[in-house]
């Protein structure tokens, strides 16, 4: 039998992310929050009021260095993640790790070294794969419930109010974020399409600063070539107001699927049965407009997994490998866009 509470979690970082990470690991079984790391005492003492989570410290070397920490729930901004994976690994904590889950492909292939070399297991962030429609899509494709796919496009066409940017000191910065729309919010719907309709082959893109106030993109539209052969067509933006739910649209010699999930309805639309309109409640959010109105159910069933993952001695079912596919196909928009537009190959050297 499994000790009831078996694993002692840290949390670095007390943002937006972090407060959705301990809310979710409040419902998953057999783990604790027993440490909060922030950037000032206050803040750290704040969030660990807030939660009741026993010991606040500032910065993620004194988190590690408590004892009971079995694994760290890394919610900083991509820039501050590299040098936390580096300590947790020389202690042997295991790690879960924010989206995008680094802000390039090279720093993303280091941290998967460095937890490789470390024994520890690393967990990246994709939470909607594990929300309830696109879990049962994954599995009616599987079962060929669309047949060979020829078209696969997605949506995200976002929303955020220029205090977004404007309060915050890393977002849409290349150097801390390591981009904007793409690697931020898109990434969410990108990693999606990758996981239900295959790898991409080929990408060719534009980005641009089109409305707010930042460095990088807050447009990106792109066309890509699947493994498969299909073909598909993507458009991003946090300048899209008022925010539309993102949506994945695939198209199969069987007929085609519809999913808009952030409201969480998938249609189904076969050649030979009538149109299924399938709801999932739980996993609707506005996220589009605002991003603390984001559902939890994806969180808590990804931190269950993680977390069953470490007690059963298997990767979780995204680990690092896994996390890093949608951003490379983020590294290959910009650089096709670098280069005008031309079609950038992949896996990227
Ligand atoms: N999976 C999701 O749906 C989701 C939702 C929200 C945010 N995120 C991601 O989580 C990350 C953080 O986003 P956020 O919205 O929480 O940002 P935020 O700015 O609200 O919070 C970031 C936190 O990190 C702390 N921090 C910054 N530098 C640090 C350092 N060197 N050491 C320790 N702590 C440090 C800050 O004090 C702050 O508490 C981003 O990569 C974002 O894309 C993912």
């Amino acid at each position: 039998m499994t000790n009831p509470v078996d694993l002692g979690v840290g949390i670095i970082g007390t943002g937006l992310s972090a407060t959705m990470h301990v809310q979710a690991l409040a419902s998953v079984p057999g783990v604790r929050v027993l440490a909060v790391a922030g950037t000032t005492p206050e803040k750290a003492a704040e969030f660990a009021t807030r939660y009741q989570i026993p010991h606040a410290v500032v910065g993620g070397e004194k988190l590690l260095a408590l004892p009971g920490i079995d694994a760290i729930h890394l919610c900083t901004p991509p820039f501050a993640r590299e040098e936390y994976v580096r300590m947790a690994a020389a202690k042997g904590v295991h790690v879960l790790i924010e989206k995008p889950m680094a802000r390039t492909l090279a720093e993303a292939d280091r941290i998967i070294a460095v937890c490789r070399e470390a024994g520890i297991t690393l967990g990246a962030l994709f939470q909607f794969r594990f929300t309830p429609l696109p879990r049962q899509i994954k599995h009616d494709l599987e079962a060929g419930k669309l047949g060979h796919i020829f078209l696969a496009d997605c949506y995200a066409k976002w929303w955020r109010e220029p205090a977004y940017y404007a309060g915050s000191s890393w977002r849409g910065r290349r150097d801390l974020e390591g981009g904007a729309v793409l690697i931020n919010q898109a990434i969410h719907s990108i990693d999606l399409l990758q996981w239900l309709a295959g790898p991409v082959r080929e990408v060719a893109g534009r980005v641009a600063t089109a409305v707010h106030q930042i460095e990088m993109e807050d447009v990106a539209a792109a066309t890509f070539t699947f493994a498969s052969g299909a073909f598909g067509v993507f458009e991003a933006s946090t300048a899209t107001y008022p925010g539309y739910a993102e949506r994945i649209e695939l198209h199969g010699e069987r007929g085609s699927l519809i999913l808009n999930q952030g409201q969480g309805i998938a249609e189904w639309h076969l050649k030979d049965s009538e149109p299924e309109r399938v709801v999932a409640a739980d996993q609707r959010n506005d996220a589009s407009r605002d991003p603390s109105k984001m559902s939890l159910v994806g969180h808590v069933a990804e931190f269950t997994d993680f977390y069953a993952a470490l007690r059963e001695g298997r990767a979780p079912a995204i680990d690092g490998r896994e996390g890093r596919k949608a951003l490379e196909i983020v590294e290959a928009i910009q650089r096709s866009s670098d280069q005008e537009g031309r079609p950038v190959r992949l896996p990227l050297e």
